[in-house]
């Protein structure tokens, strides 16, 4: 599916995702700017930090206790934030808008 990812200056990437990779994954693959990935999707960095279209937010399983006590210390925190390396991408992800924030580039 394609996903697009959109940074804090607003230039927008669209990437072909494959479904069972990570969002961070994908993201890494296409090379995104904004996603280090420094922990290499162990949950354990925040640095695939983004924000969920609100649309999709709710087709996403719940995040895991993991990656909500790592949300709780990011910066600017938001309540569609989510780590791309906790995001399973499937079919229904399609047209999913990410935006990464400006902390990251
Ligand atoms: Fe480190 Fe997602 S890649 S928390």
């Amino acid at each position: 599916p394609t996903i697009t990812f959109i940074d804090a200056q607003g230039a927008a990437r669209s990437v072909q995702a494959e479904c069972g990779q990570s969002l961070m994954t994908a993201a890494r693959a296409n090379d995104v700017p904004g996603i280090d990935a420094d922990c290499g999707g162990m949950c354990a960095c925040a640095t695939c930090h983004v924000y969920v279209d609100t649309e999709f937010l709710s087709q996403l399983p719940a995040p895991g206790d993991g990656e909500e006590a790592l949300l709780e210390f990011v910066d600017k925190a938001q309540p569609n934030s989510r780590l791309a390396c906790q995001i399973c991408v499937t079919e229904v992800l399609k047209g999913m808008i990410v935006r990464t924030p400006s902390s990251q580039r």
